[in-house]
């Protein structure tokens, strides 16, 4: 069910159409011109607006300019008549969600009333869920689904194995699902397997008493102990060693420790969350990696995919991070140009986000404009060779793009040389997919026929 705002001065046109939504499950508020439907839009949440065009006073392409200044996102579908069709391109290119056009056909109405509902909820949910994970950038389609699979994971005790490569955010991850459990308030407490040798384990997860190996001059606590009543963080879970695997399966199984030299047993309760950038069923049939440890750990799998699979979050990371190094290294280095980003954005990185947040870490500190320039990447040989391959292989769009080179050229031309060779490039580009057809190139370009033809006079195209 949604709320729906209807304009439209023409009475029977508000009852038809209260009469047909409220049949679908709607909520339907009605208002006789723009000015009322404007006051009802700033005094109440609707997921949907349908106006008339022409009424009275405000007309309905004024009110979605309003509408659209006050909530870009609130979709608005006009009602236009038959004879007008202009005011429908007026009305899209202003980013009406779309029009029907009178006479309605009922299951016109209903379809797309449907899509603007669903796409609105959808964008409405993902920026309601992004904002609840600040610490982690992203809002590819990808990390909205992380974003959701935390949000729903979080308040359960389930453990969770993080799997992905190295540096895609699997502690940021981690982190997220603590702080949004109901063990937020107790300690999260984070251990790194590989880092540690194996005959110093066992003590490290489950302490041990004064006296029982040569350096232990004090009792110690260990990790379970420590993140009792909270979240245990097991980093590099493939690095365990066979026999800290069936250690640690037991603890999982019994929910209670004994530590090193130590007699009285303890009873524990800790979240586990593990990483790993191994895939770890390899590990299995390797034989290197306990199944039932395996299945006790990932009661929730979640897989962080490596950046090249979300290239889109690349502009808003970098963004994030030359904030960030500004910020630290007391710098104004807050932007980057649109040709280093593009060379970013046709890079793999192998190391993913760290890799990403290294580059631009260096930037920042090289960087001598407030800008970051291809230049102050520092970007390693492979990074040059692959943004080059991608090049090579993508069909000709690329090159219209580039208008000019280099920072030089630009403003040696200005911007307004720059941006008719760029328009008269595109036109170009339009009428050569369309073999020359005007009119299909302004609908490709998404222009109007006469100014398409304008164009064309204008950059002698003819
Ligand atoms: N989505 C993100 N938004 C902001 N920062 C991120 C994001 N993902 C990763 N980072 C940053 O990238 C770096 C690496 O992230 P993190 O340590 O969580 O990766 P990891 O997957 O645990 O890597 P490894 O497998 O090497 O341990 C950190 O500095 C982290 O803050
Ligand atoms: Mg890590």
């Amino acid at each position: 069910m949604s709320q729906i705002l209807i304009a439209d001065d023409e009475k029977s046109m508000r009852d038809f159409l209260k009469i047909l939504l409220n049949k679908e499950g709607h909520q339907v508020t009605t208002a006789k011109d723009a000015k009322e439907a404007l006051d009802a839009v700033k005094s109440a949440p609707f997921d949907l607006v349908i106006t008339d065009i022409r009424m009275p006073g405000m007309s309905g392409l004024e009110l979605l300019e309003e509408i659209k200044e006050y909530n870009i996102d609130l979709p608005v579908i006009m009602i236009t008549a038959f004879a007008s069709p202009d005011d429908a391109v007026t009305a899209m290119k202003n980013g009406a969600f779309d029009y029907i056009s009178k006479p309605f056909n009922v299951d016109e109405i209903k379809s797309v009333i449907a899509s603007a509902n669903s796409q609105y909820q959808a964008r409405e949910q993902s920026a309601c869920l992004s904002s609840l994970f600040p610490s982690i950038i992203g809002e590819s389609r990808e990390m909205l689904k992380i974003f959701d699979m935390i949000h729903r994971v979080a308040p359960t005790p389930a453990n969770v194995l993080i799997y992905g490569e190295s540096g895609t955010g699997k502690e940021l991850v981690a982190q997220a699902i603590h702080s949004h459990s109901q063990v937020a308030k107790n300690p999260f407490v984070p251990i790194t397997c590989s880092a540690i040798p194996e005959e110093l384990m066992e003590s490290e997860l489950f302490g041990h008493v004064k006296g029982s190996f040569t350096g232990a001059i004090h009792d110690k606590a260990g990790l379970f102990s420590e993140a009792d009543s909270g979240t245990a963080f097991l980093d590099e879970i493939g690095e365990l060693t066979p026999i800290i695997q069936t250690k640690l399966l037991r603890v999982l199984q019994e929910r209670e420790i004994k530590p090193v030299g130590g007699t009285k047993i303890k009873h524990i309760n800790v979240r586990i969350i593990a990483a790993t950038n191994k895939i770890l069923e390899e590990e299995i049939k390797a034989g290197r990696f306990r199944e039932d440890l395996f299945y006790r750990l990932a009661v929730v799998p979640l897989r962080v995919p490596p950046l090249r699979e979300r290239k889109g979050d690349i502009p808003r990371l970098v963004d994030h991070f030359l904030q960030k190094y500004s910020r630290i290294l007391g710098k104004e280095v807050r932007e980057i140009s649109s040709y280093a980003l593009e060379v970013l954005l046709k890079y793999d990185f192998p190391g993913n986000v760290r890799e990403l947040e290294n580059i631009i870490e260096r930037g920042v500190a090289l960087e001598n404009s407030n800008i970051v320039l291809p230049e102050s990447l520092s970007l390693s040989n492979s990074m040059r060779s692959s943004a080059r391959r991608a090049e090579s292989d993508e069909d000709d769009i690329p090159s219209i793009f580039c208008a000019v080179r280099s920072e030089e050229e630009l403003f040696d031309l200005g911007l307004e040389k720059v941006v008719n060779d760029l328009e008269k490039r595109l036109i170009q580009f339009g009428l050569e997919k369309t073999n020359n057809s005007k009119m299909k190139a302004a609908d490709l370009l998404q222009i109007s026929f006469r100014s398409l033809r304008y164009k064309t006079k204008k950059y002698g195209l003819d």
